[in-house]
């Protein structure tokens, strides 16, 4: 038996590469005239020349150009004004709401207001999720609450106020990740804050029956967003792995929000779809 090691076998990403892959097709109208709240809709900056774009500013971006009227949420003011202006330049409308979804408080009535603004709601995609990157040795009370305040309770307080104001027929998505069903990272209040929102999702779908409103959670696997090549710099072995020789992008995460936020999806609810092209699959690169 060998004991060297070898680096996985290169790909041609190209192959995989499409306009939506890299958010350069056309909208095709297929959320005109809706009203949707993105929450975590700007993105970290990092020290990048030429930063990719998150899921959340994605998901916007796309939302506005297939049509709706979108409210930006986001605690940073910059980076949702940055989403904002990306969207109107395109044409589309948006406009920025700054909420820290962590506080308890202001989440009821950003719902409200941005409701307001949008003259209804029918589509809210929670995308925004932080990670303290701690492992259990190392974990502490204070980011264990931290990372689940804002990757589950908001959660469950924004869906709560939604469902409240939101008209019959609409959806909501959760973003949550890969990572909910594995340990590779070391990082349990990530993996395990992700693995709740696959059940909350299940108990939104639930408690938006009555109104015909779905719920559905989106798992990316590794993604090349700003957040995915922070932790790639960290790691480095990180996802050397990935199926078709790249990570995803946020354009990918947007287009699959995009389905089940649209009315394409009415009959797809309560569910987890597993964005990782395959890779749990056991399409790995060895
Ligand atoms: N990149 C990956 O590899 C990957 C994989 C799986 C899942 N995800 C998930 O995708 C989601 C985020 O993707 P992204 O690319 O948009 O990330 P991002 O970090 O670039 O953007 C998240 C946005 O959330 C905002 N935010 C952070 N804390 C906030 C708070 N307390 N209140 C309001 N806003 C806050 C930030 O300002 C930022 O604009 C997360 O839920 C993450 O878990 C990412």
């Amino acid at each position: 038996m060998s004991t060297t090691t070898q680096a996985p076998k290169q790909l041609d990403p190209a192959a995989s590469l499409h306009a939506e892959t890299l958010g350069l097709a056309k909208g095709r109208g297929r959320l005109e005239g809706r009203r949707i709240i993105v929450v975590g809709a700007g993105q970290r900056n990092i020290i990048d020349a030429e930063p990719p774009v998150g899921n959340g500013r994605a998901m916007s971006v796309l939302f506005a150009r297939e049509g709706a009227h979108v409210a930006c949420i986001d605690i940073s003011k910059e980076a949702a004004d940055d989403t904002v202006r990306q969207i109107t330049s395109e044409g589309g409308r948006a406009f920025t709401d700054v909420v820290d979804v962590s506080d308890i408080a202001a989440i009821a009535p950003a719902i409200a207001r941005c409701a307001k603004q949008l003259g209804g709601l029918d589509g809210l995609a929670l995308n925004v999720g932080i990670s303290c990157g701690l492992s259990l040795p190392k974990m502490t009370a204070e980011a264990w609450d931290r990372d689940y305040a804002v990757n589950v309770r908001s959660h469950m307080l924004f869906a709560q106020a939604a469902l409240d104001v939101m008209s019959p027929g609409g959806a909501i998505t959760l973003t949550s990740s890969m990572a909910s069903q594995r340990a590779n990272g070391r990082n349990p209040a990530y993996e395990s804050s992700k693995a709740a929102q696959i059940a909350l999702g299940r108990a939104i779908a639930r408690a938006g029956e009555e109104k015909g409103i779905r719920c559905n959670v989106i798992a990316p696997g590794f993604i090349d967003s700003p957040m995915g090549r922070d932790a790639s710099r960290r790691r480095a072995d990180r996802a050397l792995t990935v199926p078709f020789g790249r990570q995803g992008t946020g354009w990918e995460v947007a287009y699959a929000a995009l389905f089940l936020i649209s009315n394409e999806s009415s009959y797809v609810n309560a569910y987890t779809l597993f964005l990782d092209a395959g890779h749990m699959a056991g399409i790995v690169r060895t």
